[in-house]
Protein backbone atom coordinates (compact mmCIF):
# COMPACT_ATOMS: atom_id res chain seq x y z
CA UNK A 1 0.00 0.00 0.00
CA UNK A 2 1.13 3.55 -0.74
CA UNK A 3 1.74 5.56 2.25
CA UNK A 4 -0.94 8.36 0.88
CA UNK A 5 -3.90 5.66 1.05
CA UNK A 6 -3.72 5.90 4.70
CA UNK A 7 -2.68 9.41 5.49
CA UNK A 8 -3.80 12.20 6.65
CA UNK A 9 -2.81 15.69 5.02
CA UNK A 10 -2.40 18.99 6.54
CA UNK A 11 -2.11 22.31 4.25
CA UNK A 12 0.57 24.95 5.24
CA UNK A 13 -0.28 28.28 3.98
CA UNK A 14 3.01 28.97 4.97
CA UNK A 15 3.10 33.08 4.61
CA UNK A 16 0.50 33.09 7.48
CA UNK A 17 1.87 29.62 9.90
CA UNK A 18 4.23 30.96 11.82
CA UNK A 19 6.99 33.64 11.61
CA UNK A 20 10.17 32.48 12.63
CA UNK A 21 12.84 35.63 11.69
CA UNK A 22 11.10 38.38 12.96
CA UNK A 23 9.82 40.14 9.55
CA UNK A 24 5.74 38.88 9.86
CA UNK A 25 5.63 36.97 6.93
CA UNK A 26 5.71 33.03 7.62
CA UNK A 27 8.72 31.34 6.95
CA UNK A 28 10.72 27.59 6.76
CA UNK A 29 12.42 28.40 10.37
CA UNK A 30 8.76 29.09 11.59
CA UNK A 31 7.41 26.07 9.92
CA UNK A 32 10.16 23.81 11.16
CA UNK A 33 9.84 24.90 14.95
CA UNK A 34 5.75 24.00 14.94
CA UNK A 35 6.31 20.43 12.89
CA UNK A 36 6.15 19.17 16.22
CA UNK A 37 2.60 20.86 16.42
CA UNK A 38 1.67 19.47 13.16
CA UNK A 39 2.58 15.63 13.83
CA UNK A 40 0.84 15.99 17.44
CA UNK A 41 -2.95 16.21 16.09
CA UNK A 42 -2.07 13.23 14.31
CA UNK A 43 -1.33 14.13 10.72
CA UNK A 44 0.79 12.08 8.57
CA UNK A 45 1.62 14.70 5.58
CA UNK A 46 2.21 18.33 4.92
CA UNK A 47 1.39 20.43 1.86
CA UNK A 48 3.62 23.81 1.84
CA UNK A 49 2.40 26.59 -0.37
CA UNK A 50 4.47 28.05 -2.94
CA UNK A 51 7.71 29.04 -1.00
CA UNK A 52 9.78 29.91 -4.56
CA UNK A 53 11.62 33.28 -5.55
CA UNK A 54 8.23 35.54 -6.66
CA UNK A 55 6.99 38.79 -6.85
CA UNK A 56 4.57 37.75 -4.93
CA UNK A 57 1.61 39.38 -7.17
CA UNK A 58 -0.49 36.16 -6.45
CA UNK A 59 1.63 35.87 -2.97
CA UNK A 60 3.81 32.80 -4.84
CA UNK A 61 1.27 31.62 -7.10
CA UNK A 62 3.85 33.77 -9.74
CA UNK A 63 6.80 31.59 -9.62
CA UNK A 64 10.06 33.53 -11.15
CA UNK A 65 12.43 30.64 -10.18
CA UNK A 66 10.93 27.44 -9.89
CA UNK A 67 14.58 25.45 -8.15
CA UNK A 68 15.33 28.17 -4.97
CA UNK A 69 13.58 29.51 -2.16
CA UNK A 70 12.25 33.22 -2.02
CA UNK A 71 14.49 34.98 0.78
CA UNK A 72 11.43 35.88 2.68
CA UNK A 73 11.03 32.23 3.33
CA UNK A 74 14.43 31.41 4.25
CA UNK A 75 17.00 29.40 2.09
CA UNK A 76 17.84 25.50 0.83
CA UNK A 77 19.47 25.42 3.98
CA UNK A 78 16.16 26.20 5.79
CA UNK A 79 14.23 23.87 2.97
CA UNK A 80 16.68 21.26 3.42
CA UNK A 81 16.56 21.65 7.48
CA UNK A 82 12.75 21.00 7.20
CA UNK A 83 12.60 18.44 4.83
CA UNK A 84 14.54 16.84 7.33
CA UNK A 85 12.82 17.11 10.94
CA UNK A 86 9.42 16.54 8.85
CA UNK A 87 10.71 12.51 8.06
CA UNK A 88 12.58 12.73 11.31
CA UNK A 89 8.48 12.73 12.79
CA UNK A 90 7.42 10.98 10.18
CA UNK A 91 5.54 13.43 8.12
CA UNK A 92 6.20 13.36 4.40
CA UNK A 93 6.34 16.23 2.83
CA UNK A 94 3.94 17.36 -0.65
CA UNK A 95 5.13 20.74 -2.52
CA UNK A 96 2.92 22.79 -4.40
CA UNK A 97 4.00 23.10 -8.14
CA UNK A 98 3.14 25.55 -10.34
CA UNK A 99 2.72 24.45 -13.87
CA UNK A 100 -0.01 26.35 -15.44
CA UNK A 101 1.95 29.76 -15.58
CA UNK A 102 5.21 31.52 -14.39
CA UNK A 103 5.42 34.76 -13.05
CA UNK A 104 6.36 37.47 -15.98
CA UNK A 105 9.55 37.83 -14.06
CA UNK A 106 10.89 34.48 -15.25
CA UNK A 107 13.61 34.22 -17.14
CA UNK A 108 12.06 32.32 -19.95
CA UNK A 109 9.21 35.36 -20.07
CA UNK A 110 11.64 37.95 -19.76
CA UNK A 111 14.08 36.37 -22.92
CA UNK A 112 11.01 36.05 -24.79
CA UNK A 113 9.92 39.83 -24.12
CA UNK A 114 13.31 40.77 -25.17
CA UNK A 115 13.81 38.28 -28.14
CA UNK A 116 10.03 38.67 -29.43
CA UNK A 117 8.78 36.16 -31.79
CA UNK A 118 11.40 33.15 -33.17
CA UNK A 119 13.39 33.47 -30.35
CA UNK A 120 14.57 31.28 -28.42
CA UNK A 121 12.44 31.36 -25.40
CA UNK A 122 9.31 32.63 -27.14
CA UNK A 123 7.48 29.39 -27.42
CA UNK A 124 7.40 28.57 -23.96
CA UNK A 125 4.44 31.30 -23.98
CA UNK A 126 0.89 31.46 -25.55
CA UNK A 127 1.04 34.35 -27.90
CA UNK A 128 -1.62 35.00 -30.69
CA UNK A 129 -2.46 37.76 -32.93
CA UNK A 130 -5.04 40.21 -32.40
CA UNK A 131 -8.23 39.49 -33.80
CA UNK A 132 -9.03 40.68 -37.30
CA UNK A 133 -10.51 44.06 -36.54
CA UNK A 134 -8.16 44.34 -33.51
CA UNK A 135 -8.37 43.71 -29.69
CA UNK A 136 -7.87 39.87 -27.61
CA UNK A 137 -7.69 37.16 -30.06
CA UNK A 138 -11.00 35.66 -28.60
CA UNK A 139 -13.45 36.28 -26.00
CA UNK A 140 -11.92 34.24 -23.03
CA UNK A 141 -11.69 35.69 -19.83
CA UNK A 142 -9.38 35.58 -16.86
CA UNK A 143 -10.63 33.77 -13.37
CA UNK A 144 -9.61 36.91 -11.65
CA UNK A 145 -11.62 39.38 -14.07
CA UNK A 146 -10.58 40.88 -17.24
CA UNK A 147 -9.79 39.20 -20.76
CA UNK A 148 -7.46 36.13 -20.54
CA UNK A 149 -5.19 38.26 -22.71
CA UNK A 150 -2.43 41.07 -22.52
CA UNK A 151 -1.27 42.73 -25.33
CA UNK A 152 2.62 43.45 -26.29
CA UNK A 153 2.92 46.99 -28.38
CA UNK A 154 6.44 46.10 -29.74
CA UNK A 155 5.70 42.48 -31.07
CA UNK A 156 1.99 43.24 -31.88
CA UNK A 157 0.55 40.15 -30.33
CA UNK A 158 -0.58 38.80 -27.47
CA UNK A 159 0.00 36.60 -24.71
CA UNK A 160 -2.83 34.39 -23.01
CA UNK A 161 -3.35 34.09 -19.09
CA UNK A 162 -5.59 32.59 -17.27
CA UNK A 163 -4.58 34.36 -13.61
CA UNK A 164 -3.24 38.17 -13.66
CA UNK A 165 -1.33 39.30 -16.29
CA UNK A 166 1.55 38.73 -14.11
CA UNK A 167 0.93 35.09 -14.65
CA UNK A 168 1.54 34.43 -18.11
CA UNK A 169 0.46 31.26 -19.33
CA UNK A 170 3.48 28.95 -20.78
CA UNK A 171 2.91 26.43 -23.57
CA UNK A 172 2.25 22.91 -22.76
CA UNK A 173 1.95 22.23 -26.46
CA UNK A 174 6.23 22.93 -26.67
CA UNK A 175 8.40 19.98 -25.68
CA UNK A 176 10.90 22.31 -23.79
CA UNK A 177 8.15 23.11 -21.18
CA UNK A 178 7.56 19.66 -20.77
CA UNK A 179 11.60 19.23 -20.50
CA UNK A 180 11.38 21.98 -17.70
CA UNK A 181 8.51 20.76 -15.69
CA UNK A 182 10.26 16.89 -15.43
CA UNK A 183 13.34 18.38 -14.38
CA UNK A 184 11.87 20.83 -11.66
CA UNK A 185 10.03 17.68 -10.32
CA UNK A 186 13.27 15.68 -10.41
CA UNK A 187 15.47 18.53 -8.37
CA UNK A 188 12.86 18.58 -5.34
CA UNK A 189 11.93 14.77 -5.51
CA UNK A 190 16.08 14.29 -4.78
CA UNK A 191 15.67 17.04 -2.08
CA UNK A 192 13.14 15.07 -0.62
CA UNK A 193 9.81 16.29 -1.39
CA UNK A 194 7.73 12.50 -0.93
CA UNK A 195 4.76 14.36 -3.14
CA UNK A 196 3.44 17.34 -5.38
CA UNK A 197 0.18 18.85 -5.46
CA UNK A 198 -0.68 20.49 -8.79
CA UNK A 199 -1.85 24.19 -9.43
CA UNK A 200 -4.94 24.07 -11.79
CA UNK A 201 -3.84 21.01 -12.99
CA UNK A 202 -6.89 20.88 -15.47
CA UNK A 203 -6.04 24.02 -17.63
CA UNK A 204 -2.54 23.16 -18.72
CA UNK A 205 -3.65 22.58 -22.77
CA UNK A 206 -5.61 24.93 -24.62
CA UNK A 207 -7.57 24.10 -27.75
CA UNK A 208 -4.99 24.28 -30.30
CA UNK A 209 -7.27 26.99 -32.63
CA UNK A 210 -8.07 29.29 -29.62
CA UNK A 211 -11.89 29.78 -30.39
CA UNK A 212 -14.21 31.69 -28.52
CA UNK A 213 -15.72 30.24 -25.73
CA UNK A 214 -19.72 29.74 -25.95
CA UNK A 215 -21.73 31.82 -23.45
CA UNK A 216 -22.75 30.16 -20.72
CA UNK A 217 -26.77 30.35 -19.11
CA UNK A 218 -25.21 32.26 -16.31
CA UNK A 219 -25.17 35.37 -19.11
CA UNK A 220 -28.12 37.84 -19.25
CA UNK A 221 -29.22 37.23 -22.81
CA UNK A 222 -27.48 40.30 -24.81
CA UNK A 223 -24.91 40.95 -22.05
CA UNK A 224 -21.29 40.99 -22.58
CA UNK A 225 -19.19 38.53 -20.87
CA UNK A 226 -17.59 39.85 -17.83
CA UNK A 227 -16.90 36.96 -15.03
CA UNK A 228 -15.08 33.73 -16.05
CA UNK A 229 -18.67 32.02 -15.23
CA UNK A 230 -20.28 33.80 -18.04
CA UNK A 231 -18.82 31.35 -20.48
CA UNK A 232 -18.72 28.18 -20.92
CA UNK A 233 -14.79 26.87 -20.76
CA UNK A 234 -14.72 24.08 -23.91
CA UNK A 235 -11.76 25.27 -25.45
CA UNK A 236 -9.61 26.72 -22.36
CA UNK A 237 -9.83 23.97 -19.76
CA UNK A 238 -10.29 20.54 -19.79
CA UNK A 239 -8.76 19.41 -22.77
CA UNK A 240 -7.66 15.84 -23.82
CA UNK A 241 -3.55 15.91 -23.75
CA UNK A 242 -3.74 17.17 -20.19
CA UNK A 243 -3.82 13.26 -18.55
CA UNK A 244 -0.87 12.28 -20.18
CA UNK A 245 1.13 15.38 -18.97
CA UNK A 246 0.95 13.55 -15.57
CA UNK A 247 1.44 9.97 -16.76
CA UNK A 248 5.19 11.39 -18.50
CA UNK A 249 5.26 13.12 -14.47
CA UNK A 250 4.56 9.64 -13.09
CA UNK A 251 6.85 8.17 -15.57
CA UNK A 252 9.60 10.99 -14.82
CA UNK A 253 9.12 10.84 -10.78
CA UNK A 254 8.60 6.87 -9.93
CA UNK A 255 5.88 4.83 -8.03
CA UNK A 256 6.49 6.54 -4.80
CA UNK A 257 6.09 10.24 -5.42
CA UNK A 258 2.41 11.31 -4.74
CA UNK A 259 0.75 13.52 -7.58
CA UNK A 260 -2.60 15.37 -6.21
CA UNK A 261 -4.06 17.96 -8.24
CA UNK A 262 -6.25 20.90 -7.79
CA UNK A 263 -8.53 19.88 -10.63
CA UNK A 264 -11.03 22.74 -10.23
CA UNK A 265 -13.66 21.06 -12.53
CA UNK A 266 -16.95 20.57 -10.87
CA UNK A 267 -18.74 16.83 -11.73
CA UNK A 268 -16.67 14.18 -10.76
CA UNK A 269 -17.26 12.61 -14.06
CA UNK A 270 -14.93 15.26 -15.51
CA UNK A 271 -12.51 14.20 -12.96
CA UNK A 272 -12.10 10.79 -13.38
CA UNK A 273 -9.78 10.70 -16.54
CA UNK A 274 -7.16 13.01 -14.70
CA UNK A 275 -7.10 10.66 -11.61
CA UNK A 276 -7.41 6.90 -12.98
CA UNK A 277 -5.14 5.15 -15.59
CA UNK A 278 -2.06 6.49 -14.07
CA UNK A 279 -2.75 10.09 -14.55
CA UNK A 280 -2.39 11.69 -10.81
CA UNK A 281 -3.25 9.37 -7.81
CA UNK A 282 -5.76 12.05 -6.61
CA UNK A 283 -7.77 15.09 -7.23
CA UNK A 284 -9.01 17.26 -4.19
CA UNK A 285 -12.95 17.23 -4.11
CA UNK A 286 -14.31 20.89 -4.25
CA UNK A 287 -17.82 19.55 -4.37
CA UNK A 288 -18.13 20.79 -1.17
CA UNK A 289 -16.07 23.91 -1.09
CA UNK A 290 -19.12 26.27 -2.40
CA UNK A 291 -21.54 24.91 -0.10
CA UNK A 292 -22.95 25.98 2.51
CA UNK A 293 -24.60 23.57 5.13
CA UNK A 294 -26.87 21.49 3.66
CA UNK A 295 -26.61 18.12 4.81
CA UNK A 296 -28.76 16.24 2.67
CA UNK A 297 -26.97 17.44 -0.23
CA UNK A 298 -23.39 16.91 1.31
CA UNK A 299 -23.90 13.47 1.57
CA UNK A 300 -25.38 13.07 -1.70
CA UNK A 301 -22.05 14.65 -3.51
CA UNK A 302 -19.83 12.62 -1.28
CA UNK A 303 -21.55 9.63 -2.44
CA UNK A 304 -21.77 10.54 -6.17
CA UNK A 305 -18.01 11.18 -5.64
CA UNK A 306 -16.80 7.73 -4.21
CA UNK A 307 -19.13 6.36 -7.10
CA UNK A 308 -17.36 7.75 -9.63
CA UNK A 309 -13.73 7.17 -8.60
CA UNK A 310 -13.67 5.50 -5.43
CA UNK A 311 -9.78 6.46 -4.06
CA UNK A 312 -9.28 9.38 -6.26
CA UNK A 313 -10.14 12.56 -3.58
CA UNK A 314 -7.95 14.44 -1.29
CA UNK A 315 -10.92 15.37 1.16
CA UNK A 316 -11.31 19.39 1.84
CA UNK A 317 -13.50 21.57 3.80
CA UNK A 318 -11.50 24.26 2.49
CA UNK A 319 -8.06 25.61 1.54
CA UNK A 320 -6.31 29.10 0.95
CA UNK A 321 -8.15 30.03 -1.53
CA UNK A 322 -12.01 29.09 -0.16
CA UNK A 323 -13.91 30.64 2.89
CA UNK A 324 -13.35 28.95 6.08
CA UNK A 325 -15.41 25.99 6.90
CA UNK A 326 -16.90 27.13 9.84
CA UNK A 327 -17.93 30.15 9.05
CA UNK A 328 -19.52 28.99 6.06
CA UNK A 329 -21.60 26.14 8.34
CA UNK A 330 -23.11 28.74 9.94
CA UNK A 331 -20.32 30.17 12.61
CA UNK A 332 -20.11 29.25 16.36
CA UNK A 333 -20.12 26.21 18.37
CA UNK A 334 -22.71 25.20 15.74
CA UNK A 335 -20.38 25.41 12.66
CA UNK A 336 -17.68 24.23 14.80
CA UNK A 337 -19.48 21.25 15.70
CA UNK A 338 -20.97 20.69 11.58
CA UNK A 339 -17.63 20.81 10.56
CA UNK A 340 -16.40 18.50 12.99
CA UNK A 341 -19.29 15.65 12.28
CA UNK A 342 -18.07 16.40 8.51
CA UNK A 343 -14.93 14.97 9.27
CA UNK A 344 -16.08 12.39 10.68
CA UNK A 345 -17.85 11.44 7.38
CA UNK A 346 -14.77 12.02 5.15
CA UNK A 347 -12.16 10.01 7.63
CA UNK A 348 -12.72 6.60 6.73
CA UNK A 349 -13.91 6.97 2.83
CA UNK A 350 -10.88 5.88 0.25
CA UNK A 351 -8.58 8.68 -0.19
CA UNK A 352 -6.55 11.21 1.67
CA UNK A 353 -8.83 13.45 4.16
CA UNK A 354 -6.29 17.18 3.93
CA UNK A 355 -7.24 19.80 6.82
CA UNK A 356 -6.39 22.84 5.91
CA UNK A 357 -4.30 24.85 8.82
CA UNK A 358 -6.52 26.26 11.60
CA UNK A 359 -9.25 23.69 10.65
CA UNK A 360 -8.36 21.63 13.35
CA UNK A 361 -9.16 24.66 15.67
CA UNK A 362 -12.61 25.70 14.45
CA UNK A 363 -11.16 28.64 13.12
CA UNK A 364 -13.73 31.15 11.67
CA UNK A 365 -12.88 33.44 8.77
CA UNK A 366 -10.33 36.26 10.24
CA UNK A 367 -11.38 39.80 9.73
CA UNK A 368 -10.00 41.79 7.75
CA UNK A 369 -10.71 45.71 7.24
CA UNK A 370 -11.57 46.83 3.57
CA UNK A 371 -8.38 48.79 3.81
CA UNK A 372 -6.18 45.81 4.44
CA UNK A 373 -7.10 43.74 1.89
CA UNK A 374 -4.24 42.75 -0.12
CA UNK A 375 -5.38 39.42 -1.99
CA UNK A 376 -5.91 40.31 -5.76
CA UNK A 377 -8.69 38.67 -6.11
CA UNK A 378 -9.96 40.37 -2.84
CA UNK A 379 -9.25 43.76 -4.79
CA UNK A 380 -11.06 43.58 -8.06
CA UNK A 381 -14.21 41.22 -6.14
CA UNK A 382 -14.23 41.69 -2.86
CA UNK A 383 -16.90 38.85 -1.91
CA UNK A 384 -14.61 36.71 -3.71
CA UNK A 385 -11.81 37.91 -1.55
CA UNK A 386 -9.57 35.10 -0.22
CA UNK A 387 -7.55 36.99 2.60
CA UNK A 388 -10.26 36.39 5.58
CA UNK A 389 -8.98 32.63 5.19
CA UNK A 390 -5.26 33.47 5.07
CA UNK A 391 -5.20 35.34 7.94
CA UNK A 392 -2.33 34.35 10.55
CA UNK A 393 -1.85 31.22 12.82
CA UNK A 394 -3.78 32.20 16.30
CA UNK A 395 -0.72 30.27 18.35
CA UNK A 396 -0.65 32.19 21.91
CA UNK A 397 -3.52 33.93 24.05
CA UNK A 398 -1.46 36.91 24.59
CA UNK A 399 0.90 39.08 22.01
CA UNK A 400 -0.09 41.32 19.39
CA UNK A 401 -0.07 38.67 16.67
CA UNK A 402 -1.49 35.53 19.09
CA UNK A 403 2.57 34.41 18.81
CA UNK A 404 2.73 34.34 14.92
CA UNK A 405 5.63 37.14 15.29
CA UNK A 406 7.71 38.24 17.82
CA UNK A 407 9.07 41.03 15.69
CA UNK A 408 6.65 43.13 12.42
CA UNK A 409 3.72 43.70 12.17
CA UNK A 410 1.73 40.25 10.10
CA UNK A 411 1.71 41.11 6.39
CA UNK A 412 -2.20 40.54 6.50
CA UNK A 413 -3.46 42.74 9.63
CA UNK A 414 -6.42 40.96 11.02
CA UNK A 415 -8.58 41.92 14.15
CA UNK A 416 -7.55 39.88 17.16
CA UNK A 417 -8.84 36.34 17.68
CA UNK A 418 -10.86 35.84 20.75
CA UNK A 419 -8.90 33.27 23.17
CA UNK A 420 -10.84 30.33 22.19
CA UNK A 421 -9.66 30.18 18.99
CA UNK A 422 -5.64 30.07 20.36
CA UNK A 423 -3.87 26.75 20.14
CA UNK A 424 -2.74 28.34 23.97
CA UNK A 425 -6.28 27.57 25.43
CA UNK A 426 -7.43 24.94 22.91
CA UNK A 427 -4.53 22.86 24.31
CA UNK A 428 -5.08 23.48 27.90
CA UNK A 429 -8.80 23.28 27.75
CA UNK A 430 -10.55 19.67 29.09
CA UNK A 431 -12.61 19.72 25.74
CA UNK A 432 -11.76 21.75 22.36
CA UNK A 433 -12.06 21.24 19.06
CA UNK A 434 -8.51 20.50 19.06
CA UNK A 435 -9.05 17.81 21.07
CA UNK A 436 -11.69 16.69 19.06
CA UNK A 437 -9.53 16.12 15.94
CA UNK A 438 -6.78 14.48 17.93
CA UNK A 439 -9.43 11.70 19.30
CA UNK A 440 -10.47 11.27 15.32
CA UNK A 441 -7.47 11.05 14.27
CA UNK A 442 -6.24 8.36 16.79
CA UNK A 443 -9.26 6.58 15.97
CA UNK A 444 -8.85 6.55 12.35
CA UNK A 445 -5.41 5.69 12.74
CA UNK A 446 -6.42 2.94 15.30
CA UNK A 447 -8.93 1.32 12.63
CA UNK A 448 -7.09 2.19 9.65
CA UNK A 449 -5.02 -1.12 9.08
CA UNK A 450 -6.37 -3.11 6.47
CA UNK A 451 -9.20 -0.65 5.00
CA UNK A 452 -9.02 -1.15 1.45
CA UNK A 453 -11.92 -2.63 0.65
CA UNK A 454 -15.30 -0.80 -0.91
CA UNK A 455 -17.70 1.45 0.77
CA UNK A 456 -20.92 -0.16 1.88
CA UNK A 457 -23.57 2.26 2.11
CA UNK A 458 -25.76 1.76 5.64
CA UNK A 459 -29.55 2.54 5.52
CA UNK A 460 -29.88 5.96 8.19
CA UNK A 461 -31.98 9.07 8.25
CA UNK A 462 -31.69 12.05 5.89
CA UNK A 463 -28.49 13.96 6.29
CA UNK A 464 -26.75 10.94 8.22
CA UNK A 465 -23.81 9.32 6.28
CA UNK A 466 -23.57 6.21 6.89
CA UNK A 467 -21.07 3.34 5.79
CA UNK A 468 -19.19 0.41 6.55
CA UNK A 469 -15.99 -0.58 5.31
CA UNK A 470 -13.61 -3.68 6.00
CA UNK A 471 -15.29 -4.22 9.46
CA UNK A 472 -15.36 -0.33 10.48
CA UNK A 473 -18.13 2.13 10.28
CA UNK A 474 -18.37 5.71 10.22
CA UNK A 475 -21.88 7.46 11.30
CA UNK A 476 -21.97 11.24 10.82
CA UNK A 477 -24.98 13.10 11.91
CA UNK A 478 -24.95 15.86 9.65
CA UNK A 479 -28.54 17.58 10.98
CA UNK A 480 -29.65 19.81 14.29
CA UNK A 481 -31.71 16.81 15.52
CA UNK A 482 -30.38 13.30 17.41
CA UNK A 483 -31.06 10.64 15.28
CA UNK A 484 -31.26 7.02 16.39
CA UNK A 485 -29.47 4.76 13.43
CA UNK A 486 -29.38 0.82 13.15
CA UNK A 487 -26.03 -0.80 12.55
CA UNK A 488 -26.39 -3.53 10.54
CA UNK A 489 -24.11 -6.17 11.13
CA UNK A 490 -23.91 -9.47 9.23
CA UNK A 491 -22.25 -12.02 11.28
CA UNK A 492 -21.59 -10.56 14.41
CA UNK A 493 -24.04 -9.95 17.18
CA UNK A 494 -25.97 -6.90 17.21
CA UNK A 495 -23.67 -5.71 19.98
CA UNK A 496 -20.16 -6.40 18.61
CA UNK A 497 -19.90 -2.58 17.09
CA UNK A 498 -17.39 -0.99 19.32
CA UNK A 499 -17.11 2.97 19.51
CA UNK A 500 -14.08 4.18 18.99
CA UNK A 501 -14.54 7.87 18.82
CA UNK A 502 -17.58 10.49 18.80
CA UNK A 503 -17.07 13.71 17.74
CA UNK A 504 -18.76 15.73 20.82
CA UNK A 505 -15.61 16.03 22.86
CA UNK A 506 -14.06 13.06 21.40
CA UNK A 507 -15.50 10.93 24.39
CA UNK A 508 -18.25 8.20 23.04
CA UNK A 509 -20.70 8.70 25.59
CA UNK A 510 -20.76 12.39 25.27
CA UNK A 511 -21.72 12.34 21.46
CA UNK A 512 -23.40 8.62 20.98
CA UNK A 513 -24.90 6.51 22.81
CA UNK A 514 -24.58 2.34 21.77
CA UNK A 515 -28.28 0.94 22.25
CA UNK A 516 -28.56 -2.82 23.00
CA UNK A 517 -30.62 -3.67 20.07
CA UNK A 518 -27.36 -2.97 17.15
CA UNK A 519 -28.96 1.15 17.46
CA UNK A 520 -26.54 3.80 17.73
CA UNK A 521 -28.10 6.68 18.96
CA UNK A 522 -26.17 10.01 18.18
CA UNK A 523 -26.33 13.70 19.09
CA UNK A 524 -27.43 16.14 16.69
CA UNK A 525 -24.12 17.08 14.49
CA UNK A 526 -21.74 14.58 15.85
CA UNK A 527 -20.09 11.05 14.56
CA UNK A 528 -18.73 8.13 15.23
CA UNK A 529 -16.13 5.40 14.10
CA UNK A 530 -17.67 2.28 15.31
CA UNK A 531 -15.33 -1.00 14.93
CA UNK A 532 -16.23 -4.66 14.94
CA UNK A 533 -15.26 -5.85 18.36
CA UNK A 534 -12.74 -8.88 17.79
C1 LIG B 1 -4.89 28.00 -7.35
C2 LIG B 1 -4.21 28.45 -6.10
O1 LIG B 1 -4.64 27.65 -5.03
C3 LIG B 1 -4.55 29.90 -5.94
O2 LIG B 1 -4.20 30.40 -4.67
C4 LIG B 1 -3.87 30.66 -7.04
O3 LIG B 1 -4.25 32.02 -6.98
C5 LIG B 1 -4.27 30.10 -8.42
N1 LIG B 1 -4.28 28.68 -8.46
C6 LIG B 1 -3.30 30.57 -9.48
O4 LIG B 1 -2.08 29.91 -9.36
Amino acid sequence: MSWWETAVGYEVYLRSFADGDGDGVGDFAGLTGKLGYIASIGVDAVWVTPFYPSPQADFGYDVADYRDVDPVYGSLDDFDAFVGEAHRLGLKVVLDIVPNHSSSEHPFFKAALRGGPGSTYWDRYVWRDPAPGGGPPNNWLSIFGGPAWTYVPEHGKYYMHLFLPAQPDFNWASPKVREEFVDILRFWAARGADGFRVDVAHSLLEHPDYPDNPLSDELRPGAAPRHFGHLEHLYDLDQPGVPEIFREWRRAVGPDVYLVGEVYLGEPEKVRKYVTGGALHQSFFFGLNALEWDPPELGRRIRRAVEVVPAGWGWVQGSHDEHRAVTRYGGGPKGVQRSLALWTAMMGLPGTPFLYQGEELGLENGAVAAGNVLDPVGLRQPSEGRDPCRTPMPWTISGETHGFSDGAAPWLLSRRRPDHETVEFQEAAADSPLKSMRALLAARRETASGRVGPVRRLDAPEGVVAYARDGVAHLANLTDEPVEVEVEVEVEAAGAWVLAYATNGGRPADGAVRLADGAVRLGERSGVILRKAS
